[in-house]
């Protein structure tokens, strides 16, 4: 069973055993991590401010935290506004694993609300997943469980997101989750002005937004010293620091990871091709 974990900021998260990871930062706090990684970079609360409906692509629904302060956070700027939310989920034990955590008392209430949906099957492009949806005042969530990968090839150009959460395990042991050729499918839901934000400080990830058509920029490190990303086609975002630049184009490890057209490659081989490239690169000093 995953082992429950108290964060920094004192709220709970757990450790996944199958990727061998935390669901969240340890050292920042999952809630902490959500506002400063996600919420925040995403400005989900300037665009609260300015409009009563947002778009949101939640990639790895996970415990909720990001749903749940991006609805709290909204909430509290504009009482009157709707969070569209689809999220993006592998792991249909998610809410039995969830009922383990102790819930600080400022989400309880947004996660009773989250509880109150139904699962029924949807068909989605050119395959059929199982579905989690509950509607409320502030919100409309929708998860739709299955493999990442297949889910986001299937989602229709049209939803064009406000923000992408982006927040899968870590690329080393979910690497699958973190190629050039996802981020593409990725590019394709995303509106013009719309922001992606991820904990992500690694160059093949950046790399690979960058070469699917995003402009990047840093997010102020928390409980951490690397910087995570933002990523944007037209959106307002921060720049790139001149040593990042010059490590983006410069370091052997700014290589993307890798997938084949189907997005169907297993995570080693996805692994292993971008090793091989790295090798070949400190042979010939990129
Ligand atoms: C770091 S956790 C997400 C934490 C979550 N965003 C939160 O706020 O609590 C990563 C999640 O991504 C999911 N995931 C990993 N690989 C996936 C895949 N290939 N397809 C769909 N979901 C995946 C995991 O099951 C896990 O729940």
């Amino acid at each position: 069973m995953d082992e429950v974990i108290k964060t920094a900021d004192g709220t709970e998260t757990l450790f996944n055993k199958e990727f061998k990871e935390a669901y969240h930062s340890i050292k920042a706090g999952a809630y902490v991590e959500s506002l400063h990684k996600f919420i925040n970079p995403c400005r989900i609360k300037e665009l609260a401010v300015k409009n009563d409906y947002i778009k949101i692509l939640d990639v790895g629904f996970g415990l909720g935290y990001n749903v749940a302060v991006a609805i709290k956070e909204a909430v509290k700027v504009n009482p009157n506004v709707k969070l569209a939310i689809v999220s993006i989920e592998k792991d249909k034990n998610i809410f039995e694993k969830i009922k383990k955590i102790n819930i600080s008392e400022d989400l309880k209430s947004i996660y009773e609300l989250m509880f109150k949906g139904k699962f029924y099957k949807e068909k989605i492009g050119n395959e059929t997943f199982d579905i989690y949806k509950v509607s409320s005042e502030n919100f409309d969530l929708k998860i739709i469980f299955g493999e990442g990968r297949k889910i986001i090839k299937n989602l229709p150009d049209n939803l064009q997101f406000d923000a992408v959460f982006y927040d899968p395990f870590s690329p080393k042991v979910n690497t699958e989750m973190w190629t050039l050729d996802l981020f593409k499918e990725v590019k394709r839901l995303i509106s013009k002005e719309g922001i992606l934000a991820t904990y992500s400080a690694s160059l093949a990830v950046r790399k690979g937004l960058l070469e699917a058509g995003f402009k990047i920029g840093l997010v102020e490190p928390v409980g951490r010293k690397s910087y995570s990303t933002v990523a944007s086609l037209k959106g307002d975002i921060p720049p790139l620091t001149e040593k990042e630049k010059n490590r983006l184009e410069n370091s052997p490890y700014a290589v993307p990871y890798r997938d084949n057209k189907d997005l169907s490659l297993s995570r080693e081989e996805i692994k292993q091709s971008w090793e091989d490239r790295v090798k070949e690169r400190i042979k010939f000093k990129v």
